[in-house]
């Protein structure tokens, strides 16, 4: 049996998207900046999935910027923010220490050029609470990012209040989006939000597509330069195949949201609760109530991560020891050091992540094969589980 439980790397692609995608693949090939009939009426199509996608999330619709990656979104609102809007009094930058790297990374090449930059600290539970950035904020801050979701624990942060907080200082404010799609409802004008970014992959959508959320009015610096496309925020032929293909996922993901949750969460509560009771030692990384419903991130305790991955994968079960981008680095997670786990608990985690093709049968499968998996593992660790953790959950 196949089962897919990293449905935060990435996801299926849902095939009622792909329909929708295929006329753009084949005979819709013309280029909606070209001024012929064809590449205005691709226009028309570009400018309604750019309609839609605002009208969905609550944002401007002038605001909604393609792109090829929440990568690339992320790098185009913080560095192309900030180097367009520094001023001596307003140049330093604050992001969470829970950010993907596209963020954190992006961040570090502004300290490079000389912004300053202070991280945001989680508390145990992985939120970043917002009395940790009111100790941090002060009137220079220019910047501050805070990810809705964390991609690694699932774990839910207030933005509306984070945003609030930033915009009594003079100061704007970026979350990343990616991993609550379609977890929170997202009315970026009503939650204060001047910039986010997500990614059509995660939803069920193509690869290759993303989108930056500009506020109309904000200055910006274009990060890929060349033709002007994106109202000269991002050069670039459009990728309109994709683009009709974020839109639609994004439609679909929000219709199906209130069905697609409750299954979801029934799975991975049922997953946990059947893991607990079956295997001792077991505790959940960060908050389980503030999470999203698909995500479940598990210290094991004695037993390397890689370990366990590796003896599903042979059972055909796909997980993670992390996020998938610091699954070839094989540097532990810094997203669990910093909600405090144990150096010699850093290496013995699995995130399991659901997905809506996900069936009760896939996870009984799951439960058995780890059961197995863990048992054959502990036989020859040399750790002995401690005892004292059975059943013990984090809240
Ligand atoms: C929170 C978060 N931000 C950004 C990204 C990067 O997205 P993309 O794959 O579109 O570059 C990911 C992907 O793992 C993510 O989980």
């Amino acid at each position: 049996m196949k089962v897919y439980l990293d449905n935060s790397a990435t996801t299926k692609l849902d095939s009622r998207v792909f329909a929708a995608m295929k006329p753009y693949l084949l005979d819709k090939y013309a280029n909606p900046s070209s001024i012929h009939l064809e590449g205005q009426a691709l226009y028309l199509a570009l400018e309604k999935a750019r309609n839609e996608v605002a009208e969905i999330l609550g944002a401007q619709t002038r605001g909604i910027i393609f792109t090829a990656s929440a990568t690339e979104a992320n790098n185009l609102i913080i560095k192309g923010f900030a180097r367009a809007n520094r001023t001596s009094q307003k140049n330093k930058i604050l992001v969470s220490e829970l950010e993907h790297p596209a963020v954190l990374e992006a961040a570090r090449e502004l300290a490079d050029e000389g912004f300053e930059l202070d991280y945001l600290k989680a508390n145990k539970r992985g939120i970043i609470e917002s009395s940790e950035l009111e100790k941090k904020i002060d009137d220079k801050v220019l910047l501050v990012s805070v990810m809705a979701v964390n991609n690694e624990i699932g774990t839910i942060n207030d933005i509306t209040t984070l945003a609030k907080i930033t915009h009594k200082f003079g100061a704007y404010f970026h979350s990343d989006i990616v991993q609550a799609i379609p977890y929170l409802k997202i009315e970026a004008e009503k939650m204060g939000l001047d910039f986010f970014s997500l990614s059509a992959h995660k939803f069920n959508g193509p690869k290759g597509v993303g989108l930056a959320y500009i506020k109309p009015g904000l200055k910006i610096k274009a990060q890929i330069v060349g033709g002007g496309q994106e109202e000269n925020h991002r050069a670039g032929t459009h990728n309109l195949p994709g683009i009709i293909g974020l839109a639609e996922a994004l439609k679909i993901a929000y219709k199906e949201r209130s069905s697609y949750l409750k299954n979801v969460r029934t799975l991975r509560d049922y997953l946990w609760r059947s893991l607990n009771k079956e295997i001792k030692g077991l505790k959940v990384n960060g908050c389980l109530k503030s999470r999203v419903p698909a995500n479940l991130n598990i210290m094991f305790g004695s037993i390397e991560g890689e370990a366990i991955l590796m003896d599903l994968a042979y059972k055909g079960i796909s997980v993670s020891t992390g996020s998938a981008c610091s699954a070839s680095n094989l540097k532990s997670s810094y997203v669990l050091r910093a909600i405090g786990l144990e150096a010699y608990n850093l290496n013995s985690n699995i995130r399991f992540s659901l997905g809506k093709y996900n069936t009760k049968k896939e996870i009984d499968y799951t439960i058995k094969a780890l059961k197995e998996t863990v048992a054959r593992l502990r036989s020859f660790s040399p750790v002995k589980t401690p005892a004292k953790s059975k059943s013990k959950t984090k809240k």
